[in-house]
């Protein structure tokens, strides 16, 4: 049995808070509460699931095939959105036979029982470290040489610093000592010692260019992986489908491309290094022991088991500390990007103090942990050092007695070569108490490892299959019983069937929220329909190359976006190869060209990253002119001229009316007087068409458009009186 769906619950049969969850697999639906009364029903006895709603809590049943209705559990409002999902998706699976995964947005590991945290799909603890280096590598492969080779020359630079201890030593014991006690009689031992002292000076001079040598192609090399890694996957992000972005927040995204990659590759500019010298010094001083002083090699190696079990045992509460602090800094991110971007409503609502309360709260909750989790390592860290420091108490009071000859057997310590070994330990401790942050690092890299890796992984839903076709598209759109949603077991366009000639000027009209903007989504392949057909020329939509459908449509908003830069680069944005007198045309056909030469710099005139500086029905005209730079064969108008007054409109409409000539258009318009040039009108509702015909048909048949119509009259005839009695106020 396969398990498909969970949900969890927090309400018990007897109305106490409990933790309980529904489990849903390919043959039956188990309800547990935690204690041993178990409820289990086959799938197929049930019909469907249904919620209904009480004061403070809500419970689901089950309808069964035998008409009756059985109780399953209560939840509280918390629980309420993953319930509603987990019944619509198990309620589809009834149907349908399909599984649909659920949203991820409070999906649990079932490993460890803990929400997936990160905007992960999977649990980061509970995941293979090893695979998630590996996938990472594989992305930008062609920079792992270069990284082990650096490797190598640090390697080669600690094998330098590895040799001035033993050439320490043979000088004080071969020669210092030797001249004190005078036993090379007239001899003079200068010019050894000057020798010697020139090989060690030699051995920093090496040690310190292989450094410099790795460093500088280190940095050089990690600034090109930075580059290759950001420039890879911001390419990803654009060539993700809306539904994979969307499911995103902007400010995940950003920080994906600049924060994850920034903390991987300090890790490997950083830590990896550090990995690098601290082994090799370990690895040789170890070796050198072993082979010559077995029983110092062991104090050496002692704490180290120690310092690696508090590690590892510490390795999952300083992972999830780590975690809460990426989550906190992820939110209080994204309340900044989505705050500046909407400054504008802020200020229109004078919420600039709440908005203040809200970064500071959030910034503050960095804070708190930020504090709280250093302080863990601040008594963490001197710990650890303690323990290691303790052999180095060892090796002198060990090696001391040996140097004293107060061990029968083995060689005596000479002091050159306690000397010697004193040094190696230094140098392993003092790199070894470093290492005690490594898996604080390591579990933030690997962190952002895996959301690299997911964007880099992410399907690319949309995209053009391998024989695309690149016709000259005339215009043609039929919907043949197409169904589409958002989530697939929720379908907003339902069996639609509707065909639009080229030439055509349709207009959509309907209550908000019926589906009209997402059927011209699927127009302009955002998103892929889930049943049925959308033929463009009696191609399907997925066999026309994305290239010649996005230069065969052209679309107007109700908001147009215009990218930081001058009105000239924002109209060559539809455009890169239209010429000055082009723009200009587009500009006169579209009622901008008079505006525009009015602007201090005319075409250069610099607009601000949302075109603040202009007016929303300038703004509209520079969007028309960008459709008609386009020359676009479907022309798409969604509530184009909606935000606009009456006289900017006419001033639109009469720019519309240029551009729509020869084209199919597809306008979708609240004000419906602005539909009137239209050859048919279509009524949407919940979905579906719900009338069609032209304007005198629909009227007649007394429906919706009707309804749609009367409403209208009446809110146009308030404002006429309400203009009325502004006028009277004014003149008395
Ligand atoms: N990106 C989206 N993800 C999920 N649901 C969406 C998305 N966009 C729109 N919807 C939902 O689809 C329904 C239809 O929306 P839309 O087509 O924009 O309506 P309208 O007729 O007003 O243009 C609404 O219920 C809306 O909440
Ligand atoms: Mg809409």
């Amino acid at each position: 049995m396969n398990k498909l769906y969970e949900a969890t619950f927090d309400i018990d049969d007897d109305g106490v808070f409990c933790n309980g969850n529904i489990i849903v697999t390919d043959e039956i639906l188990t309800v547990n509460t935690g204690d041993i009364k178990e409820l289990c029903y086959n799938l197929s006895e049930i019909n469907e699931l249904v919620i209904s709603s009480q004061i403070g809590c809500s419970t689901l049943e089950v309808k069964l095939k035998n008409e009756s209705i059985a109780y399953l559990c209560r939840f509280t409002q918390s629980c309420l959105k993953t319930v509603s999902e987990f019944v619509i998706a198990v309620n589809y699976y009834i149907n349908t036979g399909k599984y649909i995964p659920l949203n991820k947005e409070h999906a649990i590991c079932e490993k460890c029982g803990q929400p997936i945290v990160n905007e992960l799909d999977f649990c980061i603890k509970c995941s293979k470290k090893g695979s998630i280096l590996k996938k990472f590598f594989s992305i930008s492969k062609k920079f792992l040489p270069g990284l082990l080779f650096c490797g190598l020359i640090t390697l080669t630079s600690k094998v330098f610093l590895l040799i001035v201890p033993y050439l320490n030593r043979v000088l004080v014991d071969d020669y210092l000592i030797k001249a004190q006690d005078q036993s090379y009689g007239a001899e003079n031992p200068i010019k050894i010692i000057l020798f010697l002292c020139v090989a060690m000076l030699l051995c920093y001079i090496l040690m310190r260019f292989f450094d410099v040598m790795a460093t500088l192609l280190r940095n050089r090399l990690t600034s090109k992986f930075t580059n290759d890694l950001r420039v890879k996957l911001y390419t990803k992000i654009q060539m993700l489908s809306m539904s994979s972005v969307s499911r995103r927040t902007t400010g995940d995204l950003i920080k994906r491309v600049s924060g994850d990659t920034a903390e991987v590759i300090g890790f490997i500019n950083r830590t990896a290094v550090y990995l690098i010298e601290a082994s090799a010094l370990f690895i040789g001083s170890f070796i050198y022991l072993l082979i010559t002083r077995p029983m110092f090699a062991l104090f050496v190696f002692l704490p180290i088991p120690f310092v690696f079990f508090a590690i590892s045992r510490l390795r999952t509460f300083i992972n999830r500390c780590y975690e809460k602090q990426w989550v906190a800094s992820s939110r209080a991110n994204g309340i900044l990007h989505d705050i500046i971007s909407g400054i504008r409503v802020v200020k229109a609502f004078g919420t600039e103090e709440n908005e203040i309360n809200k970064f500071k709260k959030a910034e503050s909750k960095v804070t708190e942990i930020a504090i709280r989790n250093e302080r863990i390592w601040s008594i963490l860290f001197p710990i650890i050092g303690f323990l290691l420091t303790c052999s180095e108490f060892l090796v002198l009071y060990f090696g001391g007695q040996s140097v004293l000859g107060n061990y029968s057997s083995g060689n005596p310590m000479t002091i050159g070569e306690l000397m010697q070994i004193m040094t190696y330990i230094t140098l392993i401790y003092s790199q070894m108490r470093w290492m005690t942050y490594l898996p604080r690092d390591f579990a933030r890299a690997t962190t952002s490892m895996a959301k690299i890796n997911d964007i880099m992984d992410e399907k690319i839903e949309i995209e053009s299959c391998e024989n695309a076709q690149t016709p000259v598209i005339q215009g043609n759109i039929s919907f043949k019983n197409t169904t589409f949603g958002y989530k697939a077991y929720e379908p907003i366009i339902k069996n639609i069937t509707l065909d639009i000639t080229k030439g055509e000027m349709v207009g959509i009209v309907g209550y908000s929220g019926v589906g009209k903007t997402t059927l011209i989504n699927l127009i302009m392949r955002l998103y892929d329909v889930n049943t049925g057909e959308l033929n463009i020329d009696n191609i399907n939509i997925k066999n026309i190359s994305k290239k010649t459908l996005n230069e065969s449509i052209g679309v107007v908003f109700q908001e147009t976006f215009l990218f930081a830069g001058s009105i000239y680069e924002n109209l060559l944005y539809a455009n890169p190869k239209a010429s000055p007198e082009d723009i200009i045309a587009a500009a006169q056909t579209a009622n901008a060209h008079e505006f525009i030469i009015r602007l201090p710099d005319a075409y250069n005139t610099i607009i601000g990253e949302n075109g603040y500086t202009l007016s929303g029905g300038e703004r509209q005209r520079i969007a028309i002119a960008r459709a008609v730079l386009r020359n676009p064969a479907i022309l798409i108008l969604d509530e184009a001229t909606s935000s606009l007054d009456t006289e900017t409109e006419s001033k639109i409409q009469e720019a519309l009316q240029r551009l729509i000539k020869g084209r199919t258009t597809i306008a979708i318009a609240h004000r419906l007087s602005t539909l009137r040039n239209a050859n048919r009108l279509i009524v949407m509702d919940k979905g579906s068409i719900a009338e069609q015909g032209t304007h005198k048909d629909l009227l007649q048949q007394k429906g919706i458009y009707y309804n749609l119509v009367m409403a209208q009259k009446q809110t146009t005839k308030m404002a006429d009186v309400n203009q009325i009695i502004e006028k009277e106020r004014i003149l008395c």
